[in-house]
């Protein structure tokens, strides 16, 4: 039977206890053969808990469509799944990756052809389901997304769950009518993959975007993806009243914690938070007089669950209106083999941007 590469992640404890003292692992490659083939894939092996394999379909979760991967992305989720820095893992063994583009294999449903170009995030892939760092994907044709027109597989990865998210976070803030008039937005988190697309896709549609990072380098890249105004995040004074000066109509946060607890009392009357991430912290300390007195409405954003109407027509927005102009200032592409060299830069918070992950057959 055909064998594959996939980027799978195991157990901590076990992946460390199933290498042989002679040097040959489980999945039957030797580190001598390891380290001709990729000698930085041998020295990250010895370190963390996702390691490359080599599989059949067979290995891999059911679904009804195999997809030949051509382009997979590397999120925050996926760099704490990889190195168990977080409990993003479900089920162990499991092939991380939470995006992938491709084109169909074999379908055993009807609303999939051999040779349709697809894409998938999140649902369980790469959490619960092998996911989307693997030649071949195998997943429920309940989750596959057709790819829009006007958007090839390679923009399908390097918008990918980033920008799917900071789309999601902009229709829901429009839900709760913001509008460019309304005032300044503020995105956290700035140079991340989220952020900077959300940076992109606010200034095209006319907001005020303001920036909040902790880099000092990458005000020029800032100001490049449409911001209008950079704050450094290590010089924010945030005061301590729970109500401060009212400044923002609208905010999109990558971080939590503090930098959240800041934004709730500094939104206008009738200000809306899309809260999407947790690079910061997980806490949220504030008081309810946000809510009571200014009206501040504060949204949460979960990508991955979201249901197949919605999904679609925020991929045909990221197809259209929302797609970035300046996409190619955000993203970078690695090969699947230097996967591994992209997760302790982005949980350091030292990357910047899209990292789109190529795989062989879309060189
Ligand atoms: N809810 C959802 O559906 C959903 C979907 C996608 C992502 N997320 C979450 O959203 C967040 C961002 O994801 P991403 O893929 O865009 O990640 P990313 O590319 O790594 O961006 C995170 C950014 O946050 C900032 N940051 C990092 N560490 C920080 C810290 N300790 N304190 C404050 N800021 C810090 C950095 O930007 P600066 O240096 O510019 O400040 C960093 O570039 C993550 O928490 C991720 O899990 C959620």
């Amino acid at each position: 039977m055909k064998t594959f590469s996939a980027f799978r992640i195991f157990d901590e404890a076990t992946s460390h206890s199933t290498k042989l003292s002679s040097g040959v692992r489980r999945d039957g490659l030797s580190h001598a053969q390891l380290a001709k083939n990729d000698s930085q894939v041998a020295d990250y092996e010895e370190s963390a808990a996702g390691r490359f394999v080599e599989l059949t379909l067979d290995d891999l979760d059911e679904g009804e469509v195999v997809i030949r991967s051509h382009y997979s992305s590397v999120n925050y989720k996926d760099a704490l799944a990889a190195t168990c820095a977080g409990k993003i893992i479900r089920r162990y063994p499991c092939v991380g990756g939470i995006d992938v583009s491709g084109v169909v294999e074999s379908s055993a449903d009807a609303r999939f052809n051999v040779g349709d170009r697809v894409l998938v995030t999140g649902y369980g892939m790469g959490v619960s389901h092998d996911g989307g760092f693997s030649e071949y994907v195998r997943v429920p044709a309940d989750w596959v997304v057709p790819l829009p027109s006007g958007l090839t597989l390679f923009d399908a990865m390097a918008l990918g769950t980033a920008g799917f998210t900071a789309a999601l976070c902009i229709h829901r803030l429009e839900q709760n009518e913001l509008k460019p008039e309304n005032g300044k937005v503020i995105v956290t988190g700035a140079t991340g993959g989220v952020a900077s697309l959300a940076i992109a896709m606010l200034a095209q549609l006319g907001y005020q975007v303001v920036a909040v990072t902790g880099k000092n380098s990458v005000h020029d890249y800032l100001k490049s993806l449409g911001a209008a105004e950079i704050l450094s995040r290590n010089d924010l004074s945030m005061g301590t009243r729970p109500l401060e000066k009212a400044q923002w109509a609208g905010a999109l946060d990558s971080v939590g914690g503090e930098i959240l607890a800041w934004l709730t009392r500094t939104m206008q009357q009738n200000g809306a938070i899309a809260s999407f991430g947790n690079a910061g912290g997980m806490e949220l300390n504030t008081t309810v007089m946000p809510f009571i007195l200014r009206g501040v409405r504060l949204i949460g954003i979960d990508s991955a669950e979201t249901k197949m109407p919605l999904r679609r027509e925020i991929w045909q927005r990221l197809a259209s209106s929302l797609y970035p102009k300046v996409l190619e200032k955000i993203v970078h592409t690695v090969s699947f083999r230097q996967l591994p060299d992209t997760f302790s830069p982005m949980l350091q918070g030292e990357s910047t941007g899209r990292t789109v992950i190529q795989f062989a057959v879309a060189k």
